[in-house]
């Protein structure tokens, strides 16, 4: 479950203090997912990035898993983020250096697991994603959907509690797009995983079972609207 109450996010950039989130509060149940849309700057990824662990906030309190982020210390918020929470970026974030399934397999092997049952497992998720036959490829040579659903099977491969999801289809066309979202919906859904998901797409978030507006820095029901 995640929980956040009275989230505030400000950066000062020189004599400019601009307000991102401003009192927000967010309850999403276990195996629900949330769409996020709202205009460019609006404070969708620094929402993403609050709750991935990867910035903290200027005031207020996050909790996932009756977990309160205030109470970790910066190890162990290391630690939580490797163990339950996985990202998916617009611009996919893969590494060139890497093939395809040593991408995938990347998590498991930071966490410490062997290389045979890192790549293996790697191997299963490219085969849900339907992409098992790149598996060898290096990804820059990969179609735009193709690298997307990599970044799924990496972002996926660990079980995370909670999946974040921030513009994954933004660059895609129409047919890679749906392929892309519903593949992130039904393997968060058949996981009960927690997915947040930030688009521009309207005809995306209306699929998913929560979404909201970022307006004023707060998150507006736009479901039931
Ligand atoms: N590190 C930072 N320092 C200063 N300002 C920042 C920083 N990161 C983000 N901002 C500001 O916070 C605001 C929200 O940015 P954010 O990236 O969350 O928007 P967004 O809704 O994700 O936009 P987009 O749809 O374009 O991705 C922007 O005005 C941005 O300039
Ligand atoms: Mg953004």
């Amino acid at each position: 479950m995640i929980i956040l109450n009275d989230i505030g996010k400000e950066y000062i950039q020189g004599k400019t203090n601009v307000i991102v989130l401003n009192k927000l509060c967010l309850h999403v149940n276990y195996d629900e997912n949330v769409g996020i849309i709202g205009p460019s700057g609006s404070g969708k990824s620094t929402l993403l990035n609050l709750i991935g662990l990867l910035e903290q906030p200027s005031s207020g309190n996050i909790k996932i898993c009756n977990v309160d982020f205030n109470d970790l210390k910066e190890e162990e918020k290391v630690i939580f983020r490797k163990e339950n929470i996985g990202f998916i970026f617009q611009n996919n974030q893969l590494l060139e250096d890497f093939n395809v399934e040593e991408n995938v397999a990347l998590p498991l092997l930071m966490n410490g697991n062997s290389f045979r049952k890192s790549i293996s497992k790697a191997n299963d998720y490219l085969n849900l994603l339907g992409i098992s036959d790149r598996n060898k490829f290096k990804p820059g040579l990969l179609s735009g959907g193709e690298q997307q659903r990599v970044a799924i099977a990496r972002a996926l491969i660990k079980n995370p509690k909670i999946l974040l999801a921030d513009e994954p289809t933004g660059s895609l066309d129409h047919q890679n797009t749906k392929i892309v979202f519903n593949s992130i919906r039904k393997l968060s859904k058949e996981n009960k995983i927690i997915t947040v998901f930030a688009t521009h797409n309207l005809n995306l978030v209306k699929l998913l079972d929560k979404c909201f507006l970022m307006e004023g820095g707060k998150l507006i029901d736009f479901k039931n609207k």
